[in-house]
């Protein structure tokens, strides 16, 4: 067993749910914000790879001891760190300038061209980890214990998917390659991806077909629009050329969400989807008649999906965020609604908001 600290990405709360869906059976040690630390047999890389949420990892080293730069020094030397960071968490009255300057001294009658930078914010962030093949080590006050950072995201490779995809198209409110990686995990939870099938029925530009496929998952995508169905194959061409290894299947073709039933015949395990949501930006009074034409049109979809669907299901859901009490009651009765046809919601309360973000969503799990 070994103590990992796992750092969440933007949304802590839509991170941490989608760390808990795929690792059900381990519960957090603790939940700090933006960390969370696990006691794990394992050694999370390649699950930390699957992550949409997650970005960084650090592998507990060994307990604080009461004279911090001698232990710093030992480890930093057995990592071989020519160039380190120390990051700091919690309280202390370590000043971080004379800290960095006193390891390097130390440091450099041991190991040759010794360099460091220092931490921003408390700790490094993982682009400039990667970029400059950095050591870190966090001091964390707050539990008495030292970590290495083993593991950080792939910066440019999601930044390549969410901005040069052959075909994009703003004006649908594309999903951020990120929440759809989540999104699917919240699915896909402990469950294998071979023979698991994967449905998006509103696939758009095919943002979760992408990140579906790149955890190995075949997928079906379809479409109302031609325009999206074309785009979505160019989209998912251009993936399997910039990820040259085997991605599994995929197909996608036209169709109205609400008939399914009549062209697909596989048993769907999972549909994950971010249906239409609507006007980007309706005024308030708009709101009402948009909430229940969605409304109408969710609750349609979804009574035909019972007809495709594997008995143990999940189906993930971007729904938008109405706060009017008078728009939420579609809400409200559309949840009631998946209540009366036997689904159970495993995580309640999960919004992905940003400031000055066109949509608010709220993401729901409903499983079988
Ligand atoms: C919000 S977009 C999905 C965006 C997608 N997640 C992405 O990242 O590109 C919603 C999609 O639903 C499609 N759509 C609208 N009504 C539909 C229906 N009844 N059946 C199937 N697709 C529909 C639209 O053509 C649009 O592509």
């Amino acid at each position: 067993m070994s103590e990992y600290l796992f750092f969440l990405g933007q949304n802590h709360p839509l991170s941490l749910a989608e760390i808990k869906r795929r690792l059900p059976q381990v519960e957090p040690i603790t939940v700090n914000a933006d960390r969370a630390y696990f006691e794990l047999d394992f050694a999370p890389l390649s699950l930390a790879s699957q992550l949409g949420g997650t970005t960084k990892i650090a592998q507990k080293l060994t307990d604080l001891s009461p004279d911090l730069e001698p232990l710093l020094v030992d480890q930093l030397v057995a990592l071989k760190a020519s160039t380190f960071c120390i990051s700091l968490i919690g309280p202390h009255s370590q000043n971080i300038y004379s800290l960095h300057a006193s390891l390097k001294e130390k440091l450099s009658s041991v190991l040759s061209s010794v360099r460091y930078i220092l931490p921003k914010d408390g700790h490094l962030s993982p682009l400039v980890l990667a970029r400059q093949h950095v050591t870190e080590l966090i001091v964390d006050f707050t539990r008495n214990t030292l970590y290495h950072t083993i593991w950080v995201h792939d910066f440019n490779a999601w930044i390549i998917r969410d901005r040069q995809n052959p075909y994009i198209t703003p004006r649908q409110g594309m999903l951020p390659p990120k929440l759809a990686r989540i999104m699917v995990n919240l699915a896909l939870g402990s469950r294998t991806t071979a023979d698991t099938t994967f449905l998006d029925p509103f696939c758009g530009s095919g943002t979760l077909l992408s990140e579906a496929r790149l955890l190995g998952l075949s997928t079906i995508g379809t479409d109302l629009s031609a325009d999206q169905v074309k785009g979505t194959i160019d989209n998912l061409n251009w993936l399997g050329k910039i990820y040259p290894q085997n991605l599994p299947p995929f197909s996608v073709f036209g169709a109205d969400a609400t008939h399914l039933s009549e062209i697909i015949k596989t048993p769907i395990d999972l549909i994950v989807t971010e249906p239409y949501l609507g006007p980007l930006t309706p005024s308030l009074p708009k709101q009402m008649n948009i909430a229940k034409g969605l409304y109408k049109l969710y609750l349609g979809a979804l009574k035909d999906w019972q007809k495709i669907v594997s008995p143990h299901h999940t189906i993930v859901l971007a729904y938008p965020l109405f706060e009017d009490s008078k728009t939420l009651k579609y809400f409200h009765d559309f949840i009631d609604t998946t209540l009366k046809l036997g689904y159970n919601q495993p995580v309640k309360n999960l919004l992905f908001t940003r400031p000055n973000a066109k949509i608010q969503r709220q993401i729901i799990i409903l499983e079988r």
